[in-house]
Order: structure tokens, then C-alpha cells, then sequence
């Protein structure tokens, strides 16, 4: 079930952060959601979906059914004001793009599809990884919140007791379906009896 009032199409970016796993279980969920992918991958987001999780941006937009666009195609759909994009979310997403992101920069399909986001008060979700943040990092990230951008860190919570890594990445793209505004079952909602057990 979707909690959009039409087909939706959400654009993800896999930018060069650590975490590409974050982006593969959200378009898997995506996908599992019945939700339209438009997959965007930058070319150290290919080094770490390679490294990371054996995969490339060809094999995993197959998998998902995702329409894969490439990152130097600044006049591909998702970088559309007029075309009917609900949210475009960037996970992982790096220090450079988060940069580039704050000071306005759109030179590639990622940062353009974030940026027209911005201009059409699209829904944009960045998922920052890093460690430790510098202070630009930071002030990027406040400048972006400012601005409306949903920041959710590459953290997951530990009150649900996790066992495993699955568990750790589910939680975290649970977080991101809910700012989409798709219903979802991934994960355990916080109830707030567990603490009485
Ligand atoms: C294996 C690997 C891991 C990386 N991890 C991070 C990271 O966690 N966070 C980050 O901001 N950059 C990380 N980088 C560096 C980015 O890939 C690099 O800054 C690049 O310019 C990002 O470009 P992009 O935003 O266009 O993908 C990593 C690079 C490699 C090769």
C-alpha cells in the first residue's frame, strides 16, 4: 500500500557515502511497496555498491524493476519540475553531495534532482554518513533542514534489540519510508509498553 493519491515515482540517488546497503534495502522496499524507482548512481556510489554489496547499478535496477538513469544525464526525467515526482531521497548520501546540495550546486543528476526537489517543494531526504562529521558537514546539514530537507543520519536506533545487520539497515529505511509517507510493516514500532517488560 502506498500512501500516495496517485502512481507515485520516487527518485533515489546512491551517492559515494559508506552504506550503499541503505540504498539497495530502500529500493528493494520500494519496489516490495509497488512504488516507481528512478535509480541514479554516482560513480563512487558504484565503487561502494561494488565493494560493499557485490552489486552494480544495472544489477540491482534490474532487481528492484527500477529505471536507471545516469548520473551525467542532467536532462533525464528525474531531474523534471513538471514531471510527477513525489520525494527524492539520496542514501547514502556523501559530504560532497551534501555540499554541493547546501551551496545551491545541481551539476549532476543527483544534486539537479535535489535541488529542482528544493524549487518544487518536492519531499528530499538525505541519509548522511560519516565519522566524525567536520563542521561543514554539520553546517550543511542544518543550512539543508532549514530549508525543509529531511535529514535522517545513517543511525539506527537499539531500543528494538536488533540481532542483526538486516535489522540495523531496516531500521533506518523504515524511518525513510515513513518521511516518503508510505505505510510500511519493515521493523517494530516503539509501542511504550516495552519498557514495563
Ligand atoms: C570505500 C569508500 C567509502 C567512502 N565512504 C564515505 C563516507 O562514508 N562518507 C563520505 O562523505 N564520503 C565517503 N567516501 C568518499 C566519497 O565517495 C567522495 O567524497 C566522493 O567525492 C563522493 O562523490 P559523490 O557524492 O558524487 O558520490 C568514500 C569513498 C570510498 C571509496
Amino acid at each position: 500500500m502506498d500512501g500516495f493519491d496517485h502512481m507515485g515515482e520516487v527518485v533515489l540517488g546512491i551517492s559515494g557515502a559508506s552504506g550503499a546497503i541503505y540504498g539497495v534495502r530502500l529500493a528493494q522496499a520500494l519496489n516490495e511497496l509497488g512504488i516507481g524507482i528512478r535509480l541514479v548512481v554516482s560513480d563512487s556510489g558504484r565503487i561502494t555498491l561494488k565493494h560493499e554489496c557485490d552489486t552494480t547499478p544495472e544489477a540491482l535496477a534490474e532487481e528492484v524493476g527500477a529505471i536507471l538513469e545516469a548520473q551525467a544525464n542532467i536532462g533525464a526525467k528525474s531531474a523534471s519540475g513538471s514531471a510527477p515526482i513525489d520525494a527524492v531521497v539520496i542514501c547514502p548520501c556523501s559530504g560532497t553531495t551534501l555540499g554541493k546540495l547546501a551551496a545551491g550546486i545541481g551539476d549532476n543528476l543527483i544534486t539537479r534532482s535535489a535541488i529542482v526537489a528544493m524549487k518544487e517543494q518536492r519531499k528530499l531526504i538525505i541519509v548522511p554518513r560519516e565519522a566524525p562529521y567536520a563542521t561543514v558537514h554539520l553546517e550543511n546539514m542544518a543550512k539543508l533542514s532549514g530549508w525543509g530537507t529531511v535529514v535522517i543520519p545513517a543511525s539506527p536506533g537499539f531500543y528494538n534489540h536488533p540481532t542483526s545487520i538486516d535489522d540495523l539497515v531496516d531500521f533506518v529505511v523504515a524511518r525513510i519510508l515513513d518521511q516518503i509517507g508510505l505505510e510500511h510493516t519493515i521493523g517494530k514500532r516503539w509501542t511504550g509498553e516495552e519498557l514495563d517488560e
